[in-house]
This record gives C-alpha cells, structure tokens and sequence, in this order.
C-alpha cells in the first residue's frame, strides 16, 4: 500500500508529478478556453467580483498566500489572504460582490467550515478548492475546484499542497479570462508551463539522495530558519511548519526583507539557513535575495540554497546549493516546495519519529 515506501508521506511526495498532471486533466477544451467543471457560478456573477478573500488553515494557508499573487497579478482584483480561525472573529467586510475561496485538503476543517458559514449569511459566494469529494465544506460552498491528489494520507500535507497551488492558478487564470485581463495565447503560454511542471518535479524527485545527505548532517540541530520572497516566502513559510511538525525541530519562516528588522539578530555560528532563491529573469528579486544570504553568512550561517539551474551568483556564498529546475518566478514553488517535504521527511525518519502520525496532531482537524 506504501509502494515499497516507509512511510505515507513519502509514498505522497513521490506521487506528485502525477496528481498535478491530474489536477491540469481536461481543463482546456478544444478551443484553447479554461474550463472548470464544478464552476458553478456564471461569468455574470465573476465579472462582478470586485474582491477575493482566501480563507484557510496551516499548509492550505500557504497555498492561499500564493494564490494572492497569482489572482492579483493576472486578473487585478485585490486579494485577502486569512487564517480561516481568525476570520469570523473581526468582523470581515463582505458582500455580494466579494468572492469567497476557502481552500481545504479535507474537506473537513472546523475552522474553515465555520469561516464559510459566516460568509454566506453574508450574502459572499463561496468557492472551495478542496481534494475530498463529497466533504463539507465543498457541500456547503457555491462551486469547487476540486484537486486530483488522490486520498491523502500522511498526517503532513504534500500532494494536497502541489494541487492546491494547481487550482489556484487555474482558478486566476479562469478569472483572467472571464474578466478579459489576460489574452487567450498568454493564459495558454502559463497552462504549458504547468503542463511541463510534473515532468520538472520529477528531475527534483530524482535528486533525491542529495537531499537525504543533507539531513543525515542535521540530526543534531535544533533551530532552522527559512528565508524566500515573492512567491518563495510561502515557500519558506511551508518549509519551516514541515520541520515543525515532522521533525519537532524549531524552524521558522521568513520574507528576506524582513530580516534587517529584527531576525537578524537570531544569526549566530553554524545556524542553518535555508534560502529560497528567486528565478534569476526577477533580476531585482534575486539581486536582493542575494545580498540578504551574503549578510546571513557573513554573521555565520551556514547557507543551504535552492537556486535555479544555471544560476551561478549565488555560488560564492552558499555553503550547499541545491538545484532547482527553470520556472517563471509565479511557479516556482511547485518546484522550490519539494526539496524541503523530502528533507523534513528524512530528518524526521533519522531521528525515530513517526512520520505519518507526528505527535499531537490529527489529519483533519475538526474541532474549532
Ligand atoms: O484539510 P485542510 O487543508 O483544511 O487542513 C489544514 C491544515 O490543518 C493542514 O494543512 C495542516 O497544517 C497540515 N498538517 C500541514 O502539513
């Protein structure tokens, strides 16, 4: 049942470039059009939407985050991103004409479920992007998108995180077109590039081994920091709750910028960090990401660097670099995100814990 795997999650990791081929399956129709089978809610009511709001918990959360600079950069409607436990509580502006996304692998979580209630007797439309047939929260909302991961299993989420990230590009580019702020032969440039993207995890899924080595040397560490930007910081942000909960090791997230304004100060001697090193066509992105990883080391750190192939800048000032294929920088954490599932998986596996049960939590989390 594992395929020959020791655990779940890395039977799921593993499984990846086939859910986001299945996520992308039968979304464009002969034409060259965007279509989305569970839509539900016509063209009108989408050229209405003048707001988007994510709700969401933990890995979807983060899906969430990269789905507000997808949405806003294709279709040009502000995005609000938000923990779906802190939504209902601050009295959230909404109407008619705000769209609702509540993202969810289960289907299932209290929190999100509860946000989405509020939404509607608010008069907000609702769409969920959910992996669970049948669940609640899809039952409750307007239309779903749902995702093709298949039934997830390992309590840390992988090939659900991949196929929301899908969904959520569909969902922009979807809203792109209906609204008419894209063109057709853009929108169909960016479905290639998913198109090619199951075949690119692949080539980072086959790297495998060098990631494995790189944990076998962080048995004894006790604190990781995760820097990224732009659609990086996410990333960052996934990579360091991956660490948490797998391998109960302190690990945070941060947006590179933010580093001069106080975690700086958290560099000493040896600290690993972890960097996720925007695409080198985002030139000022990718300049500024470098000089933040120039500072970080020169206080100490040791730099562990996910860098585009054939980006060289970089190469002076990392202590390990690891390779990740070439993706437009809106994409990349469809790449950037499985080098640190495959290294929270290992650590996690060399320190004795159990990786598809870790301590203290639950698959679906269905108490508020
Ligand atoms: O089923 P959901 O997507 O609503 O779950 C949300 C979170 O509970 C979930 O992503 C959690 O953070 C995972 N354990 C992360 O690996």
């Amino acid at each position: 049942e594992k395929d020959g795997h020791d655990w779940f999650m890395r039977k799921e990791i593993h499984e990846q470039p086939r859910a986001v081929a299945d996520s992308l399956l039968g979304r464009r129709t002969p034409e060259g059009h965007l279509h989305l089978d569970e839509m539900r809610l016509s063209d009108q009511e989408l050229r209405d939407v003048d707001k988007v709001i994510i709700i969401a918990c933990g890995t979807s959360f983060y899906a969430g985050m990269v789905a507000k600079y997808a949405i806003e950069h294709w279709t040009r409607v502000p995005v609000e991103v938000e923990l779906a436990s802190e939504f209902r509580y601050r009295d959230p502006i909404l109407d008619y004409s705000t769209l609702v996304v509540a993202i969810s692998q289960s289907g299932e979580t209290a929190d999100t479920l509860q946000a989405i209630r509020h939404a509607r007797t608010q008069r907000s439309k609702v769409l969920a992007i959910c992996n669970t047939n049948g669940s609640t929260i899809p039952r409750e909302s307007d239309a779903v998108i749902y995702t093709h991961a298949g039934p997830e299993i390992g309590v840390a989420s992988t090939k659900g995180f991949l196929t929301q990230l899908v969904a959520c590009y569909l969902l922009a580019l979807y809203l792109a077109q209906v609204k008419g702020t894209r063109y057709g032969d853009e929108i169909d440039q960016v479905m290639r590039q998913l198109e090619a993207i199951p075949e690119q995890v692949q080539r980072v899924l086959d790297d495998a081994p060098a990631i494995y080595e790189m944990a076998a040397d962080h048995i004894d560490t006790r604190s990781v920091l995760f820097l990224g930007r732009h659609a990086g910081y996410p990333v960052a942000l996934e990579g360091a709750l991956k660490l948490k909960e797998l391998a109960y090791i302190h690990a945070e997230g941060f947006a590179a910028g933010e580093l001069k304004h106080g975690p700086i100060a958290l560099i000493e001697d040896g600290l690993p960090v972890l960097c996720v090193v925007p695409p080198a066509g985002r030139d000022q992105l990718r300049d500024k990401m470098v000089s933040g990883i120039q500072e970080v080391r020169a206080r100490g750190a040791r730099t562990i660097c996910l860098v585009e192939d054939g980006d060289d800048a970089i190469t002076p000032y990392a202590d390990v670099i690891i390779r990740l294929p070439r993706v437009p920088v809106l994409l990349q954490p469809l790449v950037a995100v499985v080098p640190l599932q495959l290294f929270a998986c290992e650590l996690a596996t060399l320190m004795g814990h159990d990786v598809d049960q870790p301590r203290n939590l639950a698959k679906s989390v269905t108490v508020e």
